[in-house]
């Protein structure tokens, strides 16, 4: 019997059926569900349930997919992966290998994006759920293969590629940790397709392979790196951001980051842009400095404008001790004070000690560039 024939049992159904509609945590609803099923059927029916919860938000239609939890936190959101669809499609691409393809995150994508995916897993359950859930949007059932990617298959298509990495719960991580190794990517890059290799969003960029190096952010989070091979390689580095139904795209090739005084106006940036280590082009973009070399923010004479750069009135440039920024705060009717840290110090340490009773709201960042340390108040 395979992994999700249970789904399609009497039994399996009403389960699930009583799983949506009443709360499966509550121990009347277990007990309700074991008069109807055997203990494994009822197992695996909360193990979907829960996976499709954690799906919602992140997958469409994730209620009617066959999903498991951990498959879900390795999968593309729909948005980005139909946002990295329309990059494939751009080119004419009408048929993708999605290689490593997990739940079908990125192969939902292209279904939904008029592309075919071919589905490749050596995970039977993982590839049997990533059938059931490209049909459900493709309305037909996609090639599946159940193989290593390391023996090359379908070399003469073009590629996506999202390997799994080792376990070492690091926010940093090196490309050359990808299971499948790095010589697997390689192997696929020689076949001249244009392709994609999907990491983690901290992955160290030293050693990638040449291509573009996009970062895309959706919300306020950083979710993925995607390195463009071939022609769907078009600029050194991008930042997108996927921001509700917009999104905004910013390019170019790391520049020096102009060093400068304080100025009137202090601009917070979208984490996107640093982390592509393109602060320095959209500072230069749009006539703006940075106080010292990792300060995270910008400073300018008048106020950007970039749907990147957030600015706001620079009130006050202060050494960081706690007692001037505190005595600062009272004599302006300083109450709530929201604190930006940097460098090591401790933000919501300050938050507490520096919260007063006045009725104005301040943000105060903190800098430390050497044994120079600064709050500078907007
Ligand atoms: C990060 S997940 C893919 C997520 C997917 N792109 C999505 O959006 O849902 C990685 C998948 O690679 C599969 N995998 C790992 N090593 C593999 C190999 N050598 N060959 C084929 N699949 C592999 C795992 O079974 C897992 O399902």
């Amino acid at each position: 019997m395979s992994e999700w024939n249970w789904t399609e049992t009497v039994a399996g159904r009403e389960v699930l059926g009583v799983l949506a509609t009443l709360d499966p945590t509550a121990a009347g609803t277990i007990e309700r569900c074991r008069k109807l099923a055997d203990p494994e059927t009822v197992r695996r029916a909360l193990a979907l349930t829960e996976a499709r919860r954690r799906a919602r938000g992140k997958i469409d239609d994730a209620d009617a997919l066959l999903l498991d939890r951990t498959g879900v936190e390795q999968s593309t959101s729909t948005d980005v992966a139909r946002y990295k669809a329309r990059r494939f499609r751009a080119l004419g691409i009408d048929r993708v290998v999605d290689l490593c393809t997990g739940i079908g995150g990125d192969a939902i994508g292209f279904a939904l994006e008029g592309i075919t995916p071919v589905l490749v897993d050596l995970n039977p359950a993982r590839l049997e759920s990533a059938r059931h859930n490209v049909a459900h949007f493709l309305g037909a059932d996609p090639p599946i293969d159940l193989a290593d990617v390391a023996s090359l298959p379908y070399p003469d298509v073009p590629f996506h590629f999202d390997p799994d990495r080792r376990p070492q719960g690091k926010r940093t991580w090196r490309y050359l940790d990808i299971l499948p190794g790095p010589e697997t990517f390689d192997a696929r890059i020689a076949t001249g397709q244009p392709g994609a290799l999907k990491l983690g969003p901290g992955v160290d960029f030293e050693d990638l392979p040449a291509g573009e190096y996009e970062v895309i952010q959706r919300g306020r989070g950083l979710v993925q790196v995607v390195v463009w091979i071939g022609p769907l390689a078009e600029v050194p580095r991008r930042a997108t951001w996927l921001d509700g139904d917009t999104i905004h795209s910013f390019s170019g090739e790391p520049e020096s980051l102009p060093i400068g005084a304080p100025a009137a106006f202090l601009h917070i940036v979208e984490p996107a842009i640093e982390r592509l280590d393109l602060l320095g082009t959209l500072a230069r973009t749009h006539g703006l400095h940075a106080a010292h070399g990792h300060s995270g923010f910008l400073l300018g004479d008048q106020a950007a404008e970039s749907p990147w750069l957030h600015p706001m009135p620079l009130l006050a440039t202060l050494p960081a001790r706690i007692e001037d920024v505190r005595r600062w705060l009272k004599e302006h009717d300083g109450g709530v004070v929201k604190v930006r840290a940097r460098g090591g110090d401790d933000g919501s340490a300050w938050e507490k000690s520096l919260r007063g009773k006045g009725a104005a709201r301040f943000t105060v960042h903190l800098t430390r560039e050497g044994k120079k340390r600064r709050a500078w108040i907007t």
